[in-house]
């Protein structure tokens, strides 16, 4: 009998088999380095346009991610993904509190007009956080309504009653330090820029100048405002539209993209949106493949499924495709396509060592629910445990989420029957920048250990190697008994 290659078509499938190693597999080989760590770049590719000045992106998350997260995030030069859990209003708002944290001229300024009471101008006050409106007749500006000219006066009296009149302006094109000065000399915080024929065109405020000499690294747009992404399902095109008129970039919200009726609905939002899209999530070469071959607008791919922290998909349903494993089946189908499509390693980062050998496997970053749902500028509350704090973290595939209707499309009932996440606590950490720096500060050293000076020569030089499990046990700290781990105490 002819002896044959194939055993057949069930115990091929033995013969194919692949491990699909995790980070904790493997360690990185150290290579000859050029440049010391602390002259390490970290800056890198988000999406085909943007830049980061730091490989991290904030998971999507309704106890990871709000304004005040990807806030923080941008000023330090990631980028933060605002969840979906919430109403199409209660999304927007958010994204619209990021753009209009800083700017280096506020396009969207929030005016009242000379008809308009103190009473309104005063909750609008109230309700974004500032302290002052210019005041618009048409679109003219006639004045500026300032706290000090509102805050004492009765409420039902006009604003042309109190406002300021005689308003310190500039026009359109002056240079910042030139805006700086005005401000400085007539002692105001806020300088409103006109057009030609005196139409309010933007407004620069002294805060702004300060914030940004205060975050020189920041994620920043053309306008100098923070970079902000936010979450959608493809299935949700009117929130993607009404999210399209602020945020950056969107990104898909699927656990499983790789889906021909997410591929349909995708191509179809991709139409309609001017925000670059990044897609996912996906876990295999042939999904990315795939996407490439039938969507030519994706700005950047998703990767990684089953691996996070608080994700049971793979316990449940035995599928996966652990973040190390996935981000190196994409990013080679991505090179073989010459297409230029960063990744972002999605899931299972427990430290920088992790974030480290995600780009060795071809990631641009790296997304985090974990490490920062344990920082001050997360949503979930604050609670103590036995004399320690803690933050609350959960899957949005987890019950608790799932309750909120909103989640509903990415692990939700109608689709599929079972939870995919958990719910629970992880240790409080403090300021994201704090978290942050521990992360860029061991990335560093890992790039310095690899011998790469820049993400790039990371891809090009860098090696991991497998690590046994005594490998692993000697990798630890051994043989010493160590004092217990200190925690933030109450
Ligand atoms: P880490 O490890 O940082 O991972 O906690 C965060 C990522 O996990 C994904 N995610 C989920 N995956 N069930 C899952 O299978 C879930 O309920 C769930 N919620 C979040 C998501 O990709 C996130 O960025």
């Amino acid at each position: 009998m002819k002896a044959e290659t194939s055993k057949g078509r069930f115990l091929d499938k033995f013969e194919d088999i692949r491990v699909a190693l995790t980070f904790r597999d493997v360690m990185i080989l150290p290579g000859r380095a050029e440049v010391e760590p602390g002259e390490v770049d970290v800056k890198t590719h988000v999406t085909k346009l943007r830049q980061l000045n730091v490989p991290f992106v904030s998971s999507p998350m309704d106890t990871v991610t709000e304004s005040d997260m990807a806030i923080a995030i941008a000023r330090r030069g990631g980028l933060g993904v605002v969840h979906r859990n919430c109403s199409v209003e209660e999304q927007v708002d958010m994204v619209k509190r990021v753009k209009r944290a800083e700017a280096l001229i506020i396009r969207d300024v929030i005016t009242v007009t000379p008809r308009d009471t103190v009473s309104t101008a005063l909750s609008l006050m109230e309700k974004h956080n500032i302290s002052g409106l210019p005041v618009v007749d048409e679109t003219r500006l006639v004045g500026i309504a300032t706290g000090r000219d509102v805050r004492f006066e009765a409420e039902t009296l006009l604003v042309e009653q109190v406002m300021t009149k005689n308003v310190i302006k500039a026009e359109e094109g002056i240079s910042i330090e030139a805006a700086q000065r005005l401000l400085r000399d007539h002692k105001i915080e806020k300088l409103p820029i006109v057009n030609k024929t005196g139409e309010l065109a933007g407004l620069i405020t002294f805060k702004d100048i300060l914030l940004r000499g205060q975050y020189p690294d920041a994620a920043r747009d053309e306008n100098g405002q923070l970079l902000c992404a936010a979450a959608v399902s493809p299935f949700d095109l009117d929130r993607a539209k009404k999210l399209d008129e602020f945020a950056d970039i969107l990104v898909t919200d699927v656990s499983h993209f790789h889906n021909a009726n997410v591929f349909s609905a995708t191509k179809k939002l991709m139409n309609e949106v001017s925000a670059e899209v990044i897609v996912g999530n996906i876990g295999t070469y042939d999904a990315a493949e795939d996407a490439m071959t039938e969507l030519d607008k994706i700005s950047g791919f998703r990767v990684g499924i089953g691996s996070g922290s608080i994700c049971t998909t793979t316990e449940v349903t035995k599928a996966g495709s652990p973040t190390l494993f996935a981000t190196a089946q994409v990013a080679d189908a991505v090179a073989k396509y010459g297409a230029n499509i960063p990744i972002i390693a999605d899931g299972g980062i427990r430290g920088s060592g992790d974030v480290a050998i995600a780009l060795i496997a071809g990631a641009s970053a790296v997304m985090i629910g974990n490490l920062f749902a344990r920082c001050r500028e997360s949503p979930g509350t604050l609670i103590t445990i036995g004399g320690r704090y803690y933050k609350q973290y959960r899957g949005m595939g987890s019950p608790g989420a799932r309750e909120k209707r909103y989640s509903l499309d990415r692990y939700g009932m109608p689709s599929k029957g079972v939870a995919e996440g958990v719910e629970g606590w992880v240790p409080y950490k403090g300021e994201v920048s704090i978290v942050l720096e521990e992360l860029v500060s061991g990335l560093r050293a890992s790039m310095g250990y690899a011998g790469a000076s820049n993400i790039q020569d990371l891809w090009r030089k860098a090696r991991l190697a497998a690590l046994s499990p005594s490998g692993a046990d000697e990798a630890a700290p051994h043989d010493i008994l160590l004092p217990t781990e200190s925690q933030e105490r109450v």
